[in-house]
């Protein structure tokens, strides 16, 4: 069966297309800017031009959706994260008029508090560092809040913190907008694989020594990862995501196979840069192990994949 092109085809078990990937990008309170970002080589920090250039590419490439990180200046990260709500700040604005050119992309925001922190960490602290889950929550549903008058089809909550799902849900159904999804970060475990992304949106100086350990899961677990995801579908959750990818398929497969609900990977900055740097040392052929490792995240279970990679492997696909 595997001697002949179309008898691989037959057999083929998963498929990889377009419409499985969503582009992650960073954003900045610019109308021209296009700013390199070292640790994520290809990837830039987008004015407002930038981001809707690349939200026709997606539309272009038949990608579904865009994910949008805010970059966020020292100035305004606060103790208590007050802008990460502002109605007229740089996530809402943006939504709306990526939203006012292209109605059918589909536009997903992160709800979490890391960008907005002089702190760093994704919820509001006490005196000893520590993240209060209950206290940040009513500041995260202020936040999707804001996304969602400004347009946004989903919010995503990647803070971990306990019964914020529940809370996120039941906000807006209070405020009209039932019709807002949310894609829970269900599983984000506390990764070393994040820190390009730390780079990208300023907050690893914020957070110097600090760690997230608290809130964010063990790499060891999994056992726990089906508790997390129960809690999050029953809460309300419409998908629910993990995160780092590649080195927790495992877990993804769990997830799919106990749930059955619309499940997402995202394939983080570090994993983005490693195979960047390999590729640019001429060690690995890049397209071919870019596309592998994302067959591979739909071969595990994955019903879509937040990549950096999205608008890139599109073009290989088509
Ligand atoms: C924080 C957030 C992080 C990522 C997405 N949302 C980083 C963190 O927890 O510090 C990481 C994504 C990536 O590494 O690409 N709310």
């Amino acid at each position: 069966m595997r001697q002949f092109p179309f008898s691989r085809s037959l057999m083929r078990e998963s498929s990889l297309q377009a419409h499985d990937l969503i582009q992650a990008a960073f954003m900045i309170d610019e109308d021209d800017a296009l700013e390199q970002i070292p640790s994520l080589p290809g990837i830039c920090r987008l004015g407002l031009n930038q981001l809707l250039q690349t939200a026709e590419a997606c539309l272009e490439l038949q990608i579904p959706a865009l994910v949008l990180f805010p970059v966020v200046s020292e100035n305004e990260k606060t103790e208590g994260a007050e802008a990460a709500y502002d109605p007229d700040g740089l996530v809402p604005s943006r939504v709306y008029e990526i939203k006012k050119r292209f109605p059918e992309l589909g536009i997903i925001t992160d709800v979490a508090l890391d960008p907005y922190t002089s702190h760093g960490q994704d919820g509001l602290i006490n005196e000893k560092g520590y993240v209060l889950n209950d206290q940040t929550i009513d500041v995260l549903v202020k936040q999707a809040l804001s996304h969602a008058a400004a347009g946004a089809d989903i919010v995503a909550p990647s803070d971990m913190m306990d019964g914020r799902i529940g809370m996120i849900r039941k906000g807006l159904d209070q405020s009209h907008f039932s019709s807002t999804m949310i894609l829970a970060y269900t599983l984000k475990y506390a990764s070393a694989f994040y820190a390009p992304f730390r780079d990208a949106v300023g907050s690893a100086k914020a957070l110097g020594k600090a760690d997230k350990l608290s809130y964010q899961m063990d790499p060891a677990n999994s056992d726990e990862a089906l508790h997390e995801a129960a809690l999050d579908i029953q809460e309300g959750a419409d998908m629910i995501m993990i995160k780092p990818g590649l080195p927790y398929l495992d877990v993804l497969a769990r997830l799919k196979e106990t749930f059955k609900v619309p499940t997402l990977a995202y394939q983080v900055s570090g994993e983005y840069s490693m195979l960047k740097a390999a590729a640019d040392r001429g060690w690995i052929d890049e397209k071919r192990c870019v596309l592998e490792t994302l067959q591979c995240f739909k071969r595990a279970g994955a019903d879509a994949i937040v990549s950096y990679y999205a608008m890139e492997a599109a073009r290989w696909l088509r």
